[in-house]
This record gives C-alpha cells, sequence and structure tokens, in this order.
C-alpha cells in the first residue's frame, strides 16, 4: 500500500491543499509533481493496492491542458484515487468532471471528491491566504472520513461531482508575465511548465505557449517577474463581484 500525491500546482495553493489531504494516511509515500517539463515523463503506472491524491488547481473552470495531457500519460491499474480540485473563491465549474473522466479514461478508480479554495494566483486579493487554520481543519476532517469509508467498502463506487459534459470551452486569459530589471538567472525559464520562456532571453514570454499560470512570478528570487499592473488591477475590478464573500470547501463522496 502506498499513497501518492500528484499534483499541478504553479504557485502553490494546490500543493498546500494535497498535502493537509495526505497527512490523514500514514503510509510510505511518493510525491509526483506535474509542474516540471519533459515530453512523456510521466508515464507512472499504479496497482490496486495504491491510493493517489490527484490535485490540480481550476483553470477557467477546467483542469490545465497541461496537468490533463501528464495525466494521461499514466495507467492508473484500479489504483483508488482522490480527486482534488483548488480554486480562487470564484468558481470551479466544469473541473472536477473533467478530471474524473481523464482519471477513469486513464483507469484510476475515483472514490471522492474534493473542492478546497486557495488564494488566486493571478489576483491575490482574492482568498488571500487560504487555505487558513479553518481549511485545514475542514480538509482533515473530509480526509478522515474518506479514510473511514475506505477502510468499511472496498472498493468505493465512484463519487457524484458537479459539472457539465461538454465542458465549457477554455478562454486564454491574455495577460503573460515578463521581467522587468532581470537578472538573467535563468530559473524561470528552466521551470516553466510549458518552456514559454526563452533560456537566452528570460525576461521575455512566448505569448503562444504561456498559460499564465503564474509559476515564474513565484519562482523569481528577485521578483522581478510581473504582470501589467494596469491590466491586473481592471482585470482585477471586473472580477470582484463573482470572487468576493467566504467560499467554502467541498466533499464528494457516496454517502455511507
Ligand atoms: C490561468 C488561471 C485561470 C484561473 N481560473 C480560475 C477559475 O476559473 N476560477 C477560480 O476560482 N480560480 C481560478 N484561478 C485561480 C486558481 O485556480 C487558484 O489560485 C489556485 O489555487 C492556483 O493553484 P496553485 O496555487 O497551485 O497555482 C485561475 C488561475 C489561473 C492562473
Amino acid at each position: 500500500m502506498k499513497l501518492y500525491p500528484i499534483y499541478f500546482s504553479p504557485t502553490g495553493g494546490t500543493k498546500q491543499v494535497a498535502q493537509i489531504i495526505s497527512q490523514t494516511w500514514n503510509w510510505e509515500s511518493e510525491t509526483i509533481d506535474l509542474l516540471p517539463p519533459g515530453d512523456n515523463a510521466y508515464h507512472f503506472a499504479f496497482t490496486p493496492e495504491d491510493l493517489c491524491i490527484v490535485a490540480v488547481p481550476s483553470f477557467g473552470g477546467r483542469v490545465p491542458a497541461i496537468a490533463a495531457e501528464r495525466l494521461r500519460q499514466m495507467q492508473g491499474g484500479r489504483a483508488a484515487a482522490i480527486l482534488v480540485t483548488v480554486y480562487g473563491n470564484r468558481a470551479f465549474e466544469d473541473t472536477l468532471v473533467e478530471l474524473a473522466d481523464i482519471l477513469s479514461d486513464a483507469g484510476f478508480s475515483p472514490v471522492a471528491a474534493i473542492s478546497a479554495v486557495a488564494q488566486h494566483s493571478i489576483f491575490p486579493q482574492f482568498a488571500q491566504n487560504r487555505p487558513d487554520d479553518t481549511d485545514q481543519a475542514e480538509l482533515t476532517c473530509f480526509a478522515q472520513q474518506i479514510r473511514s469509508s475506505l477502510e468499511r467498502h472496498t472498493p468505493l463506487d465512484a463519487p457524484p461531482v458537479p459539472g457539465n459534459r461538454p465542458y465549457k470551452t477554455y478562454h486564454t486569459i491574455p495577460m503573460n508575465p515578463v521581467g522587468h530589471n532581470c537578472s538573467s538567472c535563468g530559473i524561470c525559464a528552466r521551470e516553466c511548465p510549458v518552456q514559454a520562456i526563452p533560456a537566452d532571453q528570460p525576461d521575455k514570454v512566448k505569448k503562444d505557449l504561456c498559460i499564465s499560470c503564474m509559476h515564474c512570478v513565484s519562482a523569481c528570487p528577485q521578483h522581478t517577474r510581473k504582470l501589467d499592473k494596469l491590466l491586473l488591477t481592471a482585470a482585477g475590478l471586473k472580477m470582484k463581484s463573482k470572487c468576493g464573500g467566504r467560499k467554502e470547501n467541498q466533499l464528494f463522496s457516496i454517502p455511507v
């Protein structure tokens, strides 16, 4: 029996949530980080004895395409999978239903799903500093409920998750960070999950490749990589009504 926390977490919120949930299982564990670039680097195979906690952020109410591509390389081998989506206090729409489909097609057995809120990676004024202590307690409680269900009933049926098929259309966000007074250390270019930053000009961005995930902004040791301030302020004001209030974490599982 082995635990696999598997996550795509450009700015760390999804990783935090995956770690909180994972702590409930005191098993041997191996983390799979879906962020590093590399074609065909994700050919992992699992067994029915494994438990995978698969966590992705919601991008435009969908699973980020690059995370989907990497998950599709895996062989689920009927491993139990807890589906997790983490969103920035707007909505996660079709993310869980898409994640359930991707994992079922790859041979995993989805057993429960969680939606959780974390600080918005583009607009940090929304869900600021979440997950907080309340989230931590709530997510731990969800994980304990799933653990008890799994101990009593193996295998569990697939959980009903909210969302629609066909999934909503993903609209690319025209917000691409660039470097200002960049020291050209190259960390962002090496770590960009989609290789959208030229190694020889790391202050630039290949707009056609950039997925606006903000990993480069959070990875820049000098904090020189940023979005255009005016654009960010204007877009943030537009988002205000949709991202206000405190949205709650949710557990989706088969009642037992
Ligand atoms: C390109 C992009 C699209 C996003 N779309 C949504 C969205 O549709 N709904 C939402 O509530 N948050 C959205 N967010 C916010 C992220 O889902 C949220 O901040 C998440 O915690 C980011 O995960 P990370 O910290 O692991 O990078 C989006 C963020 C990015 C970068």
